[in-house]
Order: structure tokens, then sequence, then C-alpha cells
């Protein structure tokens, strides 16, 4: 939209009411007509402003994209100020209550939801693809014993790709779709082998009478029983942690497929891209410090002590704030609602401390205007670590949790990316700010 007031002062033309932008060089005076479209400018548009015809021409300069839309996507939306996120439009809550993960991972892939005969095929072409080929599983008994298992995630994918070379004909429809289930079906069973390497325990191979989620708790617990029947109050609330991380629009990872996808590898290549940027502290390890941090704080006698040090600056409430939302993080609201009952079927509910801290430091905080005056309010991350904990599933395994359900985000984005015309390989500028035309010297005068 254009401003309501926009008056060149040069010529005095009243240009109100279009949607462009006047934009005036003061280094020639030239003014500049640039469209806004979507409310948004294009970066190239200001390419034709320069000081001279042999100057390159103006450039943006934006590090780590902090305002700058680099794809159109009918994916995610998310309003970070009320407290709004919706997969393909539809509420993430209403998703979270009469969805399912696999249902979900549908709805972003397809960009609708399925009918009942399409969920059926679905379902069995994605449990039909969890097993991995032998060599994988010899892979991933060549890691040491204490490799962490989101390292032997990120080796595992990108090895896909060399089992299915097809996959690089990224413009074959059918080869996309195959890729999308392999990927979607086959990152449990590599999380679960991770998960079972690092115990030195046997590998479970996907059973499929099994749900989505439900088949992965067999690969991680089963022991000598012939058929692990998992909890199903453990299946519902793993099901619904995945619909919350499916997605979340352009964030370090999805960014990442889809620049390192926009080279045309195949898509195993681009998701391994994804994990690696996911492994990041900054990105998927934050409910690992907010468990830690719970653990330090170690009761609710300690929370004063422990604010005062956070308003200090001294550390920060881990699993708090967040750069989109500026409200309490729906997925937040909607995890809390499933602690208890996973505490509850897991035997940990009873004198849980770190539940009692973390309960009463979010009431506190949230009472506290140091968090209110900066929007700052629970993410995703403030309580997931607590559930992860009652599943027994160890700190370094969070992350890999994540990377599961992301698969299906990942995959939609990259579909998304290779159907876009206007998808060029990633290639962005830099200013240059080295030296110039130095002399080379001989390693014996510098
Ligand atoms: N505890 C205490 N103070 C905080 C916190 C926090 N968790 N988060 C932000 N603040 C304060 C900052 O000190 C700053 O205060 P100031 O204005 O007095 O300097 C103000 O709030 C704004 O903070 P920024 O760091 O500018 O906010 P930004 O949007 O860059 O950071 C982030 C967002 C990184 C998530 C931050 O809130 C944070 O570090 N939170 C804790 C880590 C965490 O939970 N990360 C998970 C995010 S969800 C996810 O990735 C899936």
């Amino acid at each position: 939209m254009a401003e309501e007031r926009n008056e060149t002062d040069g010529g005095g033309v009243a240009t109100a009411g279009k949607d462009s932008l006047s934009v005036t060089d003061n280094r020639t005076g030239e003014t500049f007509e640039v469209e806004i479209t979507d409310g948004t400018v294009k970066a190239m548009d200001f390419r034709q402003m320069k000081v001279s015809e042999d100057d390159f021409g103006l450039m943006t300069f934006d590090p780590a994209y902090t305002n700058t839309a680099h794809c159109r996507s009918d994916i995610c939306f998310i309003d970070g100020d009320e407290g709004i996120l919706e997969y393909r439009g539809y509420p993430i809550e209403q998703l979270c209550e009469e969805s399912t993960y696999l249902e979900v991972a549908y709805l972003l892939v397809n960009g609708k939801l399925p009918t009942q005969d399409e969920l059926d095929t679905w379902t069995y072409e994605v449990t039909h693809h969890t097993y991995v080929h032998e060599n994988v599983k010899n892979a991933v008994e060549g890691f040491r014993y204490d490799a962490h298992p989101m390292g032997m995630l990120l080796s595992t994918v990108g090895a896909l790709s060399t089992y299915y070379p097809d996959a690089k004909a990224i413009d074959d429809h059918e080869e996309r779709h195959m890729a999308a289930i392999r990927l979607i079906a086959k990152m449990p069973t590599l999380a679960a082998f991770a998960y079972r390497h690092g115990l030195g325990l046997p590998y479970v191979y996907p059973d499929n009478d099994l749900s989505y989620p439900g088949n992965f708790l067999s690969m991680l617990y089963k022991m000598t029983e012939v058929k692990y029947e998992p909890d199903p109050r453990l299946e519902r609330a793993l099901d619904v942690l995945w619909i919350l991380h499916a997605d979340h629009e352009q964030n370090c990872s999805t960014a990442a497929v889809r620049n390192v996808g926009s080279s045309q590898v195949d898509p195993y290549s681009a998701v391994a891209a994804g994990v690696a940027a996911l492994y990041g502290p900054l990105h998927g390890g934050a409910n690992e410090s907010a468990l830690a941090m719970l653990e330090r704080i170690g009761t609710v006698d300690n929370i004063e002590g422990f604010l005062k040090g956070v308003k200090n600056g001294d550390e920060r409430l881990m699993g708090f704030g967040h750069r989109v939302y500026k409200n309490y993080d729906p997925r937040a609201r909607i995890i809390k609602k499933h602690v208890d009952e996973v505490l509850e079927a897991t035997g940990g509910g009873k004198d849980n401390v770190k539940l009692e801290v973390a309960s009463e430091l979010e009431k506190r905080a949230l009472d506290d205007e140091y968090f209110t005056e900066r929007k700052l309010y629970p993410n995703v991350d403030f309580y997931s670590g607590l559930i992860y904990e009652a599943l027994q599933i160890p700190s370094a395994m969070f992350t890999v949790m994540f990377a599961i359900p992301r698969t299906s985000g990942w995959v939609a984005q990259w579909l998304e990316m290779v159907a876009d015309e206007d998808t060029k390989i990633a290639r962005p500028r830099q200013i240059y700010s080295g030296e110039r035309e130095l002399t080379y010297k001989a390693i014996g005068y510098r």
C-alpha cells in the first residue's frame, strides 16, 4: 500500500494512493518510481540507480534477511503480534485437535486436506517406505559409540541421495513424489537407529501395523516383546508435538533447504542442508537449554533469585521470547496441555519438580513488567523438553525429535520452490571490504 500522503518535494507531483515508492537519489538528484507489490519492493529495481554509466547500481544490504522476503509461499502463515499460526490456512489449534501428523504432512505437501481415499493411499505409501537399505544401517553402525544423533541423522539423510540417484530428476513429478514419501517415511527410522546406536542397543525395524508415531515409539523402545504396543496417550502427545513442529515458514533450516535446493540438487541433499541448519543451538537446540535451566533452578524457592539474574542481564530465561511471536506462542499453549497427559502416562507426573518450577516460573514472569514490557512469552521450547524427558529421550536427541516432523515442511517448501517460475539459483551479493590490487611478495620478503 502506498502512503496516504506522498509528495515529491522537487516537482510537487502528488502521488498519494499509488502503489509505488518515489525515490530520489540525492547523489544525482534523479527520481525513480519503484513499484510496491504485496507490501514489498523489488531489490532489483534499485539497480537502475547509478552515479555513472559504469556504476554497478544500488544494492540492498540485509544480513540474515531480517527484512527480505526471499520467496512467495502458500504454505505457512504466522501473525506474530496476534499469536496466529496456520498451515495452508488452517489454524494450528484445529489441526492439533482434529488431525494427525500424517494428515497434516499431506496438507503441507499437497496443499489441501485429503479425502479418505487420498489419506489411505498416502498412509499406505509412507508406511511402506519406512525401511532403509541395510547398508544405511551398517553406516550407522560405523559411527563412534558417542556420536551425536543429529550428526548421524545429517549424514544418513544425505546418504539417501546415493540410494535414490533418480531423485536428481527434479522435473519429474513421480520422482518428486517418491522423494517426498521416502523422506517423510524414513526420517523416523534413521532417527531411531541413531538413538539405539547411542545406547548400544540393536536396531528395531519398522512395524507396519502401527501408526506413524506408534511405530517410532516401537523403534525406540521395543526390547524382547514380540509386539510393542504404544501407550495411546504417548502416541497422541507425540503426534501433536509433530503437528506443531511441521512447518514455520522461512526459518533458518527451511531457508537452507530452499537455498541449497535452488542449485537443483536432489531433495535428499537439500533436506540434509535443513538438518544441518537445525543442528545449530540458535535454531533447534533451545528446548535442551530450557530443560537444563529448569534443572539448574532446582526448586520453586530459587525462582526469585533466578529472575533477578535474568533482569540484571546475567542470563536469559530460556524458552521465553521469539523473533516473530510478540505474544504467547500458540504452540506453547498447546504443548502445555499435553505435558500432564505424558507425565501421567510415564508415571513422571507425581511430584515432578521441574514441572512445578516451570509453571511457577511462567506465572511469575508473565506477572513481571520486565517480561510484559518486552513482550516475552513462553515459546514452543518452554515445555517440549519436559515431554521429551518424560519419554526418556536423552537431551542430545531433542533436535532430532524436531527434525522428524519438520521434514514434511522442508519437503513442502522444496516442492513449492521447484514449481515456482521465479526460482533462480540463490546467489546473494556482498559488499567487498578487503584490499585490492596488492603486489605478490615472495615468501622471504613478507
Ligand atoms: N530472557 C530475558 N530477556 C530476554 C529474553 C529472554 N528469554 N529474550 C529477549 N529478552 C530481552 C532482551 O534482552 C532485550 O532486552 P533489551 O531491549 O532490554 O535489550 C529484549 O528482550 C529483546 O530481545 P532480542 O534479543 O532483541 O529479541 P530477538 O527477537 O532478537 O530474540 C530470541 C529472540 C533469540 C528467541 C530471544 O527471545 C531468546 O534468546 N530467547 C531465549 C532462547 C529461546 O527460547 N529460543 C527459542 C526460540 S523458539 C525456536 O527457535 C523454535
